[in-house]
């Protein structure tokens, strides 16, 4: 059987990798409390005496905004704390799953970005992720760093979540429409995840080399802020959330409108063709998990009350 070590297993993609992981593994998860991304030593002892397989990170400092005022803390998690876990990772000959994000393009680009597009990040958050994948590639291991963006889902703090708390309480909301990209349920990446897992693990030929690096993972399709809050908002209504705001008062308004301290890219669109063409996976148009996560939150469980 072969034993995964999961990291982060608290957050939006940690909690879906949880059910998604295969059943054929042993799993053995974590969360800050029995291992600290910001103290090396307690991150090399938990991977030493884990002696994993494989290694997923999907522990990260997330916080955009606040990584501006914070960037120490940021840097500790998003760069060096991968840094120590690929380092590790390839004493052990194991896999290193790793997550990466959109934000480390600057969005200029007027179409959907690859893998080889140069990075350029516009704010601290995205340099750290930047710094972070360079450190795993550095390391020289076996490692999959999955390029996703606009993660939501029904636990954790996300646009998803805030837009329909606002759209119950308000009745007029304004969203930023000229920055584009692809919602992705943490489901959606969680799912995919262990799908290339999977493949790693029964094929000898997905386990070589030439698979290491970087792939963009995004549903079909593409939509502005102002795009995924109409949609959530009209999909709600579908399932009986009772929204205060009309679909006529949802205003699409630019990004310099709606300054934050984190400047964000415009295009965050990205291609995935190289994971479809190498590892076989490809995921439905964004919409459809728009409708799952909306159906979880209209359901009142254990884990969307938490
Ligand atoms: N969210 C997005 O829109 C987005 C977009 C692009 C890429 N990504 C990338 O996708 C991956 C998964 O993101 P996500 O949305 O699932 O993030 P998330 O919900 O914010 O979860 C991150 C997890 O990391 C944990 N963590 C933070 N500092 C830690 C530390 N010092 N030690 C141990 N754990 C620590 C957090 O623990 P606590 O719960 O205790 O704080 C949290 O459970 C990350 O690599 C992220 O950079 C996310």
């Amino acid at each position: 059987m072969k034993r995964i070590l999961l990291l982060g297993k608290n957050g939006q993609v940690g909690r879906a990798l949880q059910t998604a992981l295969p059943k054929t593994a042993v799993v053995m998860a974590h969360d800050r409390t029995t291992c600290d991304l910001s103290s090396p030593d307690h991150l090399r002892r938990t991977i030493r005496d884990s002696r994993p397989d494989i290694v997923i990170n999907a522990a990260a400092y997330t916080a955009v905004d606040h990584a501006e005022t914070d960037p120490d803390a940021c840097f500790q998690i998003n760069a060096s704390a991968p840094a120590v876990i690929a380092e590790e990772a390839k004493r052990l000959d194991a896999l290193l799953v790793h997550y990466s994000t959109d934000y480390v393009f600057d969005g200029r680009k007027p179409s959907p970005y690859v893998e080889g597009d140069a990075p350029n990040p516009l704010n601290a958050y995205g340099r750290s992720k930047l710094q972070g994948d360079q450190a795993v590639v550095a390391a020289g291991g076996r490692h999959i760093i999955l390029r996703v963006a606009w993660v939501y889902s029904a636990t954790g703090k996300n646009f998803a979540k805030t837009i329909l708390r606002l759209a119950a309480e308000r009745d007029e909301l304004r969203i930023v429409s000229d920055q584009h990209g692809t919602p992705t349920s943490a489901d959606q990446i969680a799912t995919a995840t262990s799908s290339i897992i999977e493949k790693i693990i029964n094929s000898r030929r997905l386990g070589a080399d030439h698979h290491n690096g970087v792939y963009h993972l995004a549903p079909k399709g593409v939509t502005s802020w102002h795009g995924f809050a109409s949609e959530l908002i009209s999909v709600a209504q579908q399932y009986g959330i009772a929204m205060c705001v009309q679909t006529n008062h949802i205003i699409p308004i630019a990004a310099k409108e709606y300054p934050t301290p984190a400047q964000r890219p415009g295009n965050s669109v990205l291609d995935t063709t190289k994971l479809q063409r190498e590892l076989g996976v490809s995921l439905p148009d964004w919409r459809e998990s728009v409708r799952a996560v909306v159906v979880e939150l209209a359901r009142p469980t254990e884990r969307t009350a938490a």
